[in-house]
């Protein structure tokens, strides 16, 4: 059994590429997520083929916002598909919608407080109110699993103080943001190694670049599992 506190981040530019490397990976990932760059590129046939035929289980960030008539309805289609995790921005009234549409299904939501790429500055503009983002962070995700959000999306920096949450009992920490000791950060600037994610009180780590663009995928996947392993 493949161990599923790894997700892999499938950020290939389409289904076939996606699929050839979930080949690569074979039975060490049982967990893949499919993002919003793969809609145009067959995400959801993907998603289908990777569950019906390989077993695999799918996180599909999606990162819903609307009213909540709209998102409860685009929740309502998705859950018929065999989904695992579906992202939604976590303001109280898109996660509360989105939980309506996921009912009667196995479906979990999981909530975005602030996006990592997101400094003060981008939240003036935005008109987010004042406030320190570690500090806004926290209210929302509380926010979050008060209307009912099954888990939330966290950088690992952020994952300790969340589980230390009355509200996050029970739900789920889900943290991108992972690089193994030495790996090239990208874009990432808050970052933890995979067991330091673990160990902050994330249940799953996911991991996009660090092994799809690995000359070794597998190798790569490996690595961070033995290092998970230990943790
Ligand atoms: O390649 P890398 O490991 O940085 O990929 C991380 C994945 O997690 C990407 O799919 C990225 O879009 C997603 N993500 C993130 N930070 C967030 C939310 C999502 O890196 N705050």
């Amino acid at each position: 059994m493949p161990d599923d506190r790894l997700i892999v981040a499938l950020d290939v530019p389409n289904a076939i590429e996606a699929l050839a490397l979930t080949t690569k990976l074979g039975d060490a990932v049982g967990f893949y997520k499919i993002g919003l760059g793969m809609l145009t590129g067959g995400g959801l046939g993907l998603a289908n083929e990777l569950t019906a035929e390989h077993g695999k289980r799918i996180f599909l960030d999606m990162k819903l916002f609307d009213i909540g008539a709209t998102v409860e309805a685009a929740v309502r289609g998705l859950s018929r598909f065999d989904l695992e995790f579906l992202t939604v921005h976590g303001d109280p009234h898109v996660v509360r919608a989105a939980k309506q549409g996921a009912a009667g299904s196995d479906l979990k939501i999981l909530a975005v407080t602030i996006l990592t790429s997101l400094d003060r500055g981008d939240l003036d503009d935005g008109l987010m109110k004042p406030g320190d983002v570690a500090d806004l962070v926290l209210e929302r995700a509380a926010r979050a699993l008060e209307a009912g959000a099954d888990g939330v999306i966290a950088s690992p920096q952020e994952a300790a103080a969340i589980r230390a949450l009355p509200e996050a009992a029970g739900r789920l920490i889900v943290t991108p943001g992972v690089r193994p000791a030495g790996a090239a950060l990208g874009d990432q600037k808050r970052v933890a190694t995979p067991a330091g994610a673990i160990r902050s009180g994330a249940d799953h780590i996911v991991v996009g670049r660090p092994i799809w663009q690995a000359a070794d995928p597998r190798g790569a996947a490996q690595a961070i599992l033995d290092e998970l392993a230990g943790a």
